[in-house]
């Protein structure tokens, strides 16, 4: 199967299984960003009357969602979400996450932490046995940026600067390669205290509570 009809189909399996089949009380839903949420996006078109509103984690989303009819939500409007549903870039058995490779990692590590459940939605080629493959994205206070990039490096990872990048925050992304990470919630520690910071695309502390892989649940 491609990776496309892979992503669709974890897409499909978890706007049915958590939104039309029953779990799903009806109210708020958390929406990611991504090529993968994409697809969620569009089967949420089916289940509209069952949706109260939704928040999500970038304008991309935003729009994508409103062309759909949905109304979304700030998230200081919304309270606590029942359900957040996003991609990865990467996946390690325990469920913990790389992300950001679409710059949005900040909106959404903020809406999984408001959501009680977290349904992360990817194909196979995202599953590793240690995260650091694909590069970790850090959200950056552009004046820190050079400040950050040296810390990095003295930590030994090589920091590379996504030039031309802006998050929706304004901010910049520092995308670091080199690292395989053995400890994601102390790694991720380490780097929310550099000064500048503003955002790390592990999701180790808060993984997510369901992984889905094409249409298998893990
Ligand atoms: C956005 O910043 C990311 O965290 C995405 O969730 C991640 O890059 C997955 O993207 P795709 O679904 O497009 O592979």
């Amino acid at each position: 199967m491609s990776q496309d009809n892979e992503k669709r189909l974890a897409a499909e399996t978890a706007a049915y299984k958590y939104v039309g089949n029953g779990h799903f009380k009806g109210g708020i839903i958390g929406v990611g960003t991504g090529s993968t949420v994409n697809f969620f996006i569009d089967e949420l078109a089916q289940y509209r009357d069952r949706i109260k509103a939704c928040v999500s984690s970038s304008e991309a989303s935003s729009e994508r969602l409103r062309k759909l009819g949905f109304d979304v939500l700030d998230l200081n409007a919304a309270g606590r979400l029942d359900l957040y549903v996003d991609g990865a870039d990467e996946c390690d058995p325990h469920k913990r996450l790389i992300k950001g490779g679409g710059a949005a990692l900040t909106r959404e590590k903020i809406v999984a932490a408001a959501s009680d459940r977290f349904v992360c939605i990817i194909d196979a080629t995202k599953q590793v046995d240690v995260l650091g493959r694909f590069p970790l994205p850090v959200e950056v206070i552009p004046m820190a940026r050079s400040l950050v990039a040296r810390e990095i490096t003295a930590m030994g990872g090589t920091p590379v600067w996504r030039d031309g990048v802006v998050t929706d925050n304004g901010n910049w992304i520092i995308d670091v390669h080199g690292w395989r990470i053995t400890d994601p919630v102390g790694l991720e520690a380490q780097l929310n205290q550099i000064v500048g910071v503003v955002c790390v695309g592990l999701f180790a502390k808060r993984p997510a509570d369901v992984v889905i892989v094409g249409n298998r649940e893990i």
